[in-house]
């Protein structure tokens, strides 16, 4: 017999008499075995795979405008591990930094911050694309 994809309760059409000849463990494996072949059904090959969670992929959805700033930029540095700069989409090295806030991730990155050169070598980008660069490589709304 072919499982049918995600029945709810694949061992329900059994009829009553013939669970009674059942003792109770081997119906229960009859259950564990159809719930595993039901599922393997479903999950077999028709859902796509998860993407792979690559270290450096920004989570935070962004303007092709945004993308290509910082494909220009920031990513010379954001997406380079060892240049000492938190990751785009490292939401754990960014947590240590939003903190900070809004206002303060903006001035550090106008002014430059310890080997954060001033405005990230982006002379043409205004508050608003610093902004919207910093929540594209930290995943987070900026607060
Ligand atoms: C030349 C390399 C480089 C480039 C290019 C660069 N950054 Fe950075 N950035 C860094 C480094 C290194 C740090 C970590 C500084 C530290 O804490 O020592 C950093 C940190 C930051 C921080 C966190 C500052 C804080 O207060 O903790 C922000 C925000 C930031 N960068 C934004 C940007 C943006 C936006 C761009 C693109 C416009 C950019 N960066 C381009 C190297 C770079």
């Amino acid at each position: 017999m072919m499982p049918r994809c995600c029945l709810a309760q694949p061992a329900s059409s059994q009829p009553s008499k013939e669970n009674i000849m059942y003792s109770t463990h081997i119906r229960n494996a009859f259950v564990a075995i159809a719930l595993t072949m039901t599922l393997a059904a479903c999950g077999g090959g028709t859902s796509a795979p998860a993407p792979a969670a690559a270290p450096a992929a920004p989570a935070a959805p962004a303007t092709p405008a945004t993308i290509k700033l910082y494909g220009q930029t920031c990513h010379n540095c954001h997406s380079i591990p060892g240049t000492g700069a938190p990751q785009a989409g490292d939401t754990k090295a960014w947590s240590g930094r939003l903190y900070k806030g809004r206002e303060a991730l903006l001035n550090n990155s106008i002014n430059g911050y310890r080997s954060m050169p001033p405005m990230g070598g982006c002379t043409q980008c205004t508050e608003e694309d610093f902004a919207a660069l910093i929540e594209y490589m930290s995943g987070s709304q900026l607060k």
